[in-house]
């Protein structure tokens, strides 16, 4: 298993390109199995859950090519021949709940492996359920696979969610599109990378309104058509490398950085004493006057701060000055990144859903272990302020949602590489 080495290597300066959004792209592409025609993505990430996804579509028949060096995904779902999602696949992978909706709506029969847990908590999916059924479809759970079918097809209905489930919402809103009549969802989730598939489907023939707020009506059709879509840019991405010249001084630019995707975070790097402002070409940030000033931080749906940048807040603010108050209100376990911090010196308290952090004045390197996705990117953020040498094992969660993490740090001045296991 790969390693990454960062060595603290003072202020940065320069330009990191933000990428297409990985949990946008990771609802458009199973939204090609609602249509007999060609679904194209331009400005798409690389990542290795782009590459899970393109694997379980064609496990279903759908033809799924990555051109252009995996910038462009051209799909064609012209022939469906296999209705299951099978757990090898699906373990892998979380978001291949979102097949579920999609494939039903189509096929009118979806057999999907349940997902399972991850690190970060249980991950349940019965919000995704609840709202199928309120379609009209029939459910069974037998073996660890929902067994889903609408021989007649979905019908129109109103969906309340108990939660505004990110993954839940997209599934109900790409089902919903080929429903027989209207379909409200209400409390749904308001999250950009929603906004961004409601568009991708109505470019595709789908009525919908209200998307972004928490109700969205959609009109069904007979049928969809082909459309290109270009992915919106990774709003988590791009949190993550603001906080680069936040913890290590210098300013940098994010090239392709939009401050609306992020309002809540921005005005937390605000309080905490970092300059955002707007460029032609994207976002520039730097440190007010060389003091960052603790804050505390509560994660919540969009638009409220995002749970993951929960991580990667923590790390800014394990050296600011005052102690800070993180609380977890979205997922059950996503504080493991705290002992990794610790080992370099943080000063972290984690009780339950809330962490305490009392700033340090420095961070001191050691050996790290990654243990999710945005955990580790947390401790590669640390590490680049940190006195000394910091090596993350385990970087393979990375390659999940960060495409060349190293050129892009390289390229704003970090001391940083990744080495290969023997
Ligand atoms: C999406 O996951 C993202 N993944 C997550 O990003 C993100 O953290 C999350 O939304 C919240 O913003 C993708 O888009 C692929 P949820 P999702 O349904 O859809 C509970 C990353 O790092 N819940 O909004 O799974 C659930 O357990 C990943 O890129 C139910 O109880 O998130 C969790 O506590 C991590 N029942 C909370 O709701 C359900 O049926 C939020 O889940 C569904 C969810």
């Amino acid at each position: 298993m790969d390693s990454i080495l960062v060595r603290g290597n003072g202020p940065l300066s320069g330009q990191i390109p933000i990428a297409g959004a990985k949990n946008a792209c990771l609802t458009l592409m199973p939204a090609t199995l609602l249509s007999e025609e060609p679904l194209t993505l331009t400005n798409a990430p690389r990542l290795s859950d782009i590459q899970t996804m393109t694997e379980l579509l064609q496990s279903l028949g759908a033809e799924v090519s990555r051109l252009q060096d995996g910038k462009v995904i051209a799909m064609s779902s012209h022939v469906l021949d296999n209705n299951t999602a099978h757990y090898d696949i699906v373990r892998k992978m979380r978001a291949s709940i979102l097949v579920l909706g999609p494939l039903l709506a189509r096929t009118g029969q979806a057999i999907v492996s349940l997902p399972g847990g991850c690190a970060i908590g249980a991950r349940p999916v019965d919000l995704h359920l609840r709202a199928l059924e309120a379609m009209g479809a029939q459910l069974e759970l037998k073996e660890g696979y929902v067994h889903a079918s609408a021989p007649k097809g979905l019908k129109g209905g109103q969906v309340d969610f108990a939660f505004a489930s990110v993954g839940a919402t997209e599934n109900a809103l790409m089902a919903a599109t080929l429903a027989k009549g209207t379909t409200i969802l209400k409390n749904a989730a308001r999250e950009p990378e929603i906004v961004d598939l409601a568009r991708c489907l109505r470019a595709m023939g789908a009525q919908i309104e209200g998307e972004g707020s928490s109700s969205i009506t959609i009109q069904g059709v007979d049928r969809l058509y082909g459309a290109t879509h270009q992915v919106v840019t990774d709003r988590i991405e791009l949190g993550t490398y603001m906080l680069a010249p936040a913890i290590c001084g210098g300013e940098v630019e994010l090239l392709g950085g939009r401050i609306d995707l992020l309002s809540a975070f921005c005005e937390k790097l605000d309080t905490a004493g970092i300059n955002v402002s707007e460029s032609a070409k994207g976002l520039v940030v730097k440190r007010k006057n060389g003091e960052i000033r603790a804050v505390d931080v509560t994660t919540e749906p969009f638009p409220g701060f995002p749970t993951d940048l929960q991580a990667q807040m923590m790390a800014l603010l394990c050296t600011a000055e005052g102690t800070s108050v993180l609380e977890e209100k979205i997922f059950e376990n996503r504080f493991m990144h705290a002992p990794e911090l610790m080992r370099m010196g943080a000063n972290i308290e984690v009780h339950g859903g809330t962490a305490t952090v009392t700033g340090v004045k420095k961070l001191k390197g050691a050996p790290v272990m990654a243990t999710d996705l945005r955990a580790s990117v947390s401790l590669i953020l640390a590490g680049l302020a940190a006195e000394g040498e910091t090596k993350v094992a385990r970087v393979y969660h990375l390659d999940r949602g960060y495409e060349h993490v190293v050129r892009k740090l390289r390229g704003v001045g970090a001391d940083i590489e990744r080495i290969s296991a023997a």
